[in-house]
């Protein structure tokens, strides 16, 4: 599964996105190690402290599937564009692969770009000891 193959996915689910408090929808293509991809879209709430991300709609859908190591993740706005995950979905991100990719599109110079977990939040929080 390819960045370009995972970025249409991300943009196509966009449309589930319900976002009509900041009207910014975000889509995220999640690729697990055994090969499965998972989608999420953000999901807002009248009580706009319950909504949630993209990111955490897809990782969470994942892990209540089994799955618990995951390889990359595409993240896309309305323009296909790339951004970068909050810090409370890069927590939920740590807790399960610091080596995920976090693979963003550059419109201007029309190109992935790769980030893993662990350059986006170093010195991550955890009681997990291994
Ligand atoms: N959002 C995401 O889905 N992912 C991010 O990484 C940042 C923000 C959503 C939350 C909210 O629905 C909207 O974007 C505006 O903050």
């Amino acid at each position: 599964m390819d960045n370009r193959e995972l970025w249409e996915m991300a943009k196509k689910v966009l449309k589930f996105s319900y976002s009509p408090y900041s009207n910014f929808p975000v889509g995220a293509a999640l690729l697990t190690k055994s090969g499965k991809v998972y989608l999420g879209t953000n999901i807002e709430n009248s009580s706009y402290g319950l909504t949630i991300c993209a990111e955490r709609v897809a990782i969470f859908k994942a892990v209540s599937e089994g799955e618990r190591e995951f390889l990359k993740m595409v993240i896309v706005d309305r323009e296909g564009e790339g951004l970068f995950p909050c810090g409370g979905c890069r927590q939920v991100m740590a807790e399960f692969s610091l080596d995920m990719e976090i693979v963003l599109y550059d419109s201007i110079k029309n190109e992935f770009n790769a980030w893993k977990v662990k350059e986006l939040l170093p010195l991550n929080f955890s009681l997990r000891r291994e």
